[in-house]
Order: structure tokens, then C-alpha cells, then sequence
């Protein structure tokens, strides 16, 4: 099965025993000294007993005065981190795997304030526009100095044992803004020409060879094209043609293979895509550098199907498989493939919400989170499953995500879950999500779920709600109420429970169906921007009313971007500061409230999409006739599809 995926491969002298690549992934578990933490080792040694071929470690830190990227991240700056990168390799080669370290400095695009309250180091004085630091052009003793810690790096982890070293130069870090015009305007050796561009890149992989040898692994990740078009800016960046003139003078240097990615921070949604990215968008950047060089190329497209993986590789579009994102959502992708369990793979459905809490992982205190594998990130915390359920029933109320999560568990747990489920269908929630254009990955999960609850022969009850009797003649161990939630509707509005108001769930359920409409849907959350995208893709004339300053209040701006983009283009109107006064048939009564003033519309429909509330329906009374009663997901607070999949594995776990 999938015999390009599971072929061996070869990067310079490193033979892996596949073409899978777990490529680097900031997770924020390293101890705040920089040394490599139990939980790294966890958590890296949990993907190569996966089954991936080569797993690469986040970026880590050259520079540990002004080159960090967070509070827990990995150094390798100074001897004393040899040890934990050794005992890491120790534990990925235990499964035959092979590791990788990826080397870094963030640049412009790092944070002043945990480097020394420093300007940031950049080639030029050309600030970030998502981060906006102070940023400093380095003079020749500092760009000297940078190059040997890069090297000084490399060194290191050669001791260490560790495979091999990638020099991040992708993503809009230190080294790509050396390569990239938008970045680079210096007027010295080291910028204007793609020649001087490169210089910086050429000495560190000069002084890497130099002092690890020839035969010392050598991988550089390039962001072939920065897509500075795609927000809009105007200024020249990296496109594939120049990239292909900087792969081939890499394989001349003798660059033992490239790991292909593109975008930079101001395009990051082409970098790690939000849900309406396809797999494969992508693939034609490897696999146009694949053309110019005779170097594997690492490629990464949004992989998330074995068959679509060995399929690029067989058509050498790519020679190894990457993805991050895949292997973090499900870290035994690689043998559920080989042993043909596909169906069993937890696909990564690009919600973005592991790069959003990485980005908060200083303040939260938290380290990079998954919305669907509850253990990722806490392979430490997480991996002893008791299989001490004894078959005690447990009953779970609610076959949405918490529910089945639940299930999932308590299952591997030897108890016995059944499951009502008030409709014919499993989901509940994600029911709703996946109707949406470009959330059909939302299917994804329910599939997942379908298939370990199916493989685990949970009995469901479908299109039941269960009485105290019904519990009871279970006699069960406990129960889990994971009924969900419901629409909030503020009927002290007047004229909202109207002829044409419904709420956001009537249209996404099919229950209300509606074309060739003026609709205004009202609130703005990821709900109210989606079912204004399905509204709008059905040809309606939408408009979109937020009570708060701004549309998407709270939504991670990735996520926001990409609803945006293509609700404008569908004509959908946006109005913030706008709160729903009164409805009378068709017209509708906003106040502005900048202005205060009362502003009078005319529409056929009104949707409202103004949040949840738990559904609390007979929680009291399963309380008072069980001994272990439990509430999951939404109905204990309402929250995203991680809360959901969080409750429902932690409630099992510790059951
Ligand atoms: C939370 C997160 C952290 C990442 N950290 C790094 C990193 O440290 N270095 C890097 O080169 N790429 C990093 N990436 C990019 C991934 O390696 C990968 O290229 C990207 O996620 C797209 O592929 P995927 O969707 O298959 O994961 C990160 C991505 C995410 C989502
Ligand atoms: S958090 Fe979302 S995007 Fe990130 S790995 Fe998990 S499913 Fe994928």
C-alpha cells in the first residue's frame, strides 16, 4: 500500500525509511531555559512512533540575546542545550526515525520585548506590518556574527547526534528577508543583486559545510513565492522564477535538499492555510524547484490524504511528503496508512486553532493546543489510557463532538459508552459547520469520529432523547450530558420572533431556505460570517450587522481574513456598530452606535446569528437520579469545536 509514500529515501546521507516528513512546528513545550523538555521528547517521539520518516523539530533559536521567537522554544545557541538534543535524537531513533533540527532567527518579524526590549535585527529598517517591532538594519559585524552562530548552531547539534540541520530561510524570518527585495534594501554586499541577496545564506551554509563536513545533512526551507500580491501590496517580492535561481545555486553549494514552502508573515494564510485552502494548491511550487535541481524536494500543500501524498511522489511532484500540521492532528497518520486504516485518520482540518494558541502561548502560559487531537501538545500529560472501564456502561447524551469524543475514550477504556442521539445523524454541531461553502473539511471529523465509535461497536440510539427510565434501565456508571446548545433569540426585541426571522441554524439545517433575498444576518461571529457566505453563494443580497466596534470580534484574524475574502467579492455588505433595535415585517431598526441615531432598513428576511446558550433540559433531573453525572461541549459553556473535543476526552480520561 502506497508504495512511493513507504519507499526509502535519501537526503544527502541520511536514508529514511519513507518520503514522510513531519515538518517544523513551533509548539511551545520547550523548558523556559531553552533545554529540549520531557514534553518535546513526547511530543517529537510521538510522531516517529507514528510511523513518520524524518521528523524536523520546530524552529530553534541561533541567538539567544535578540533572536527568540517565544518563551519556550528550542536553543541551540550555546553548548549547554547538548544534552537534551541528544537524549531527543535518542528517543526519535528508537523508532527508526530520523531528526532534523530546524535553525532560525526571527528578524523583523520577532517580538522587542522578549529580546532585550531590543530593535529588532533585520537587513533593513523595513518593519513588519503584523507585528510592528522596532527593527534595526544589521551592520557587517552583526551579519558576521549571525552567520556563525547559524553555524556554531549546526555544530552543535552534529555533536548531539541529531541527523541533520535545516536552515530556515522560508516564512519571512531573518534569512528569507535577506533574500527577498521587499525586505532587503541594503545598498553593501549583501543586498540589491540576488547574488548579494544571497551572500548571507551562501556564508552559513559555506561555514556549516566547513565545519560539519560535506556529508552532515544539509536541508534550507525557501519560500519560493512570498504572494505579496495576494494582500495587496505592490512591492516586488520572492516569486518562484528568482526561487528557482536560489535552488540552483543551494544545489551547487551543495545543499543536500530543499524544503519547499512559500508566503512570509504579511501572506501568512498561503503559509499555514485556514480551512478554504485545498489540498494540493500548492503543489506546483516543489515541484516547479523539483524541475530545476537534481536535490530532493520536501513539499508541503495542505497533504492530508496517504493517497494524494504517494500519488505527488509518484508523479515527482515532490520527493518527500511534508506537512506539520497532519502529524500534529494525527501523529499516527504514517502507520494508519502503511497498515491501511485510512479511514481511521484524524484529518487535519485547517482551523488554525494550534497557530493561534501558539501565538498566545507567552501570555496564556499555554503551549500550541489542537481543536481536534486533545493530546497533541500533551503527549506528556495524556498517553496512559486505563483500560479499567470493566464494561461499566457509561450513557452519553448528545452525539455531537464531545459525545463521540467521549465515546471514543471511555471505548479504548474498556467502558461500555451508549450514546443517545436526538436526530438521525451524528455531529450535532459540526452538522451545522460543515453546510458552509469551503467547510467541507468539517465532514472530516465527523467521519473520524463515525469511524472510531463504529470501530469500537458503541451502540447509538438515534432520533431518541432519553427518559430517567430509559438511563436507569441501563443501570449506568455514569452519564454524560452532551446535549448541546441552542440559539440565543432576545425577545425583548421587538418583532423578533417575526414570520421572516430565523435563526442561523434554520438556514444552515436546510430548515429555512431562502434565494434571491435582501436578508441581514445579524452578529458577526465565525456563524454569523459563514452563513452569510452560504446565504450570499445561494444568491442572496446579504448584509452582515455587529453590535461591537469591528466585524468578527474575538475571531482569530487568519480565519477572519479568509471569510473575508470571500464574502467581499460575493458583495456582502458589513455593518459594525450596528445593534438590532426593532423588527416591523420587512423593515429593520439598527442604532448606530457611534452615532446614535436610529438608521431604518428595508429587508426580506432577517437571520440572526447572536451567539449559544447551554441547553440545561433535564440536567437537574439526571443529576439528582445518577451518582456521576457529567456535562460536556456546549451544554457546560458553549465555546468552539476544541472545547467540545476537549471536554468530551478529558471527562473520559479521568473518569
Ligand atoms: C502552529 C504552527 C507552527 C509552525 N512552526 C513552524 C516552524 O517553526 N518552522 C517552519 O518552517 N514552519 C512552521 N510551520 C509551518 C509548517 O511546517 C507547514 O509548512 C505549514 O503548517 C503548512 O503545512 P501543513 O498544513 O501541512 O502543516 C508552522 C505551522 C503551524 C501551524
Ligand atoms: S488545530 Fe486545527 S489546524 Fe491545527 S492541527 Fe489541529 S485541526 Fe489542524
Amino acid at each position: 500500500m502506497f508504495e512511493y509514500l513507504f519507499s526509502k529515501g535519501k537526503i544527502g546521507t541520511m536514508e529514511t525509511k519513507n518520503r514522510i516528513v513531519f515538518t517544523p512546528m513551533g509548539n511551545a513545550l520547550a523548558n523556559t531555559d531553552g533545554t529540549v523538555s520531557q514534553k518535546d521528547i513526547y511530543f517529537y517521539g510521538a510522531r516517529a512512533k507514528g510511523g513518520v520518516g524524518v521528523v524536523f523539530t520546530e524552529c530553534a533559536i541561533v541567538d539567544g540575546e535578540r533572536g527568540k521567537g517565544n518563551g519556550k522554544q528550542i536553543c541551540v545557541y550555546d553548548d549547554k542545550f547538548i544534552p537534551g538534543l541528544k537524549a531527543l535524537a535518542d528517543e526519535i531513533h528508537k523508532y527508526d526515525s530520523k531528526i532534523v533540527v530546524q535553525i532560525y532567527h526571527p528578524g523583523r518579524q520577532g517580538i522587542s520585548l522578549i529580546n532585550g526590549n531590543l530593535p529588532m535585527l533585520a537587513p533593513s529598517e523595513v518593519e513588519c506590518n503584523v507585528v510592528h517591532q522596532p527593527t534595526e538594519a544589521m551592520t557587517i559585524k552583526q551579519i558576521e556574527d549571525m552567520v556563525d552562530k547559524f553555524v556554531n548552531a549546526a555544530v552543535r547539534l552534529k555533536k548531539a547526534g541529531i541527523d541533520g540541520v535545516e536552515v530556515h530561510a522560508a516564512h519571512g524570518y531573518l534569512v528569507n528577508q535577506f533574500l527577498s527585495p521587499y525586505t532587503n534594501k541594503r545598498t553593501d554586499k549583501y543586498g540589491g543583486s540576488l547574488e548579494n541577496r544571497m551572500r548571507f545564506l551562501e556564508e552559513i551554509i559555506i561555514g556549516i559545510r566547513e565545519k560539519c563536513g560535506k556529508d552532515y545533512p544539509l536541508i534550507v526551507r525557501l519560500s519560493v513565492d512570498e504572494f505579496l500580491g495576494y494582500v495587496g501590496l505592490s512591492e516586488e517580492g520572492l516569486h518562484v522564477e528568482e526561487s528557482v535561481k536560489i535552488a540552483k545555486r543551494l544545489e551547487e553549494l551543495g545543499v543536500d535538499a530543499l524544503d519547499i514552502s512559500c508566503g512570509i508573515y504579511e501572506t501568512m494564510n498561503v503559509s499555514w492555510e485556514p480551512s478554504s485552502f485545498e489540498q494540493g494548491w500548492k503543489i506546483y511550487l516543489p515541484e516547479t524547484i523539483k524541475k530545476a535541481v537534481n536535490i530532493p524536494v520536501i513539499g508541503v500543500a495542505v497533504i492530508r490524504d496517504p493517497e494524494y501524498a504517494d500519488k505527488m511522489i509518484r508523479e515527482g511532484k515532490i520527493d518527500f511528503a511534508g506537512s506539520a500540521r497532519q502529524h500534529f492532528a494525527d501523529p499516527d497518520w504514517s502507520n494508519k496508512a502503511k497498515e491501511g486504516r485510512v479511514n481511521e485518520i484524524r484529518k487535519c482540518i485547517s482551523c488554525l486553532h494550534c497557530m493561534e494558541t501558539l501565538m498566545k502561548a507567552d501570555s496564556s502560559g499555554m503551549s500550541c493546543q489542537c481543536s481536534i487531537n486533545i493530546q497533541g501538545g500533551n503527549e506528556y500529560e495524556y498517553s496512559n489510557f486505563k483500560e479499567d472501564g470493566e464494561g461499566k456502561v457509561v450513557a452519553i447524551i448528545g452525539a455531537g463532538p464531545s459525545g463521540l469524543e467521549a465515546a471514543r475514550v471511555l471505548a479504548i477504556r474498556k467502558y461500555k459508552p451508549v450514546i443517545f442521539e436526538k436526530s438521525d445523524k451524528l455531529g450535532g454541531q459540526l452538522q451545522l459547520a460543515n453546510k458552509p461553502p469551503k467547510k467541507e473539511k468539517i465532514n472530516w471529523l465527523i467521519d473520524y469520529l463515525k469511524s472510531q465509535v463504529e470501530k469500537e461497536g458503541v451502540e447509538i440510539r438515534y432520533n431518541t432523547v432519553p427518559t430517567i427510565e430509559d438511563l436507569k434501565e441501563l443501570n449506568p456508571y455514569a452519564v454524560f450530558i452532551a446535549q448541546g446548545s441552542n440559539p440565543i433569540i432576545p425577545k425583548s426585541i421587538p418583532g423578533i420572533e417575526g414570520e421572516n426571522v430565523s435563526t442561523a441554524e434554520d438556514i444552515l439545517s436546510g430548515k429555512v431556505k431562502l434565494n434571491n433575498k435582501k436578508i441581514a444576518v445579524v452578529g458577526s461571529g465565525m456563524t454569523g460570517l459563514e452563513t452569510a457566505h452560504y446565504l450570499a453563494a445561494n444568491s442572496n443580497d446579504v448584509s452582515v450587522f455587529e453590535m461591537a466596534d469591528e466585524i468578527g470580534p474575538g475571531l482569530y484574524f487568519q480565519n477572519l481574513i479568509d471569510v473575508m475574502n470571500h464574502i467581499k467579492p460575493l458583495g456582502v455588505k458589513l455593518y459594525p456598530k450596528h445593534k438590532l433595535v426593532k423588527i416591523e415585517g420587512k423593515n429593520v431598526v439598527f442604532e448606530n452606535t457611534e452615532t446614535g441615531t436610529s438608521e431604518y432598513y428595508e429587508f426580506d428576511y432577517v437571520v440572526l446569528s447572536l451567539g449559544r446558550v447551554p441547553s440545561k433540559e433535564s440536567i437537574d433531573e439526571i443529576k439528582s437520579a445518577f451518582d456521576r453525572v457529567f456535562v460536556l461541549g456546549d451544554a457546560r459553556e458553549v465555546g468552539r469545536i476544541r472545547n467540545a473535543m476537549e471536554t468530551g476526552f478529558l471527562t473520559a480520561y479521568n473518569l
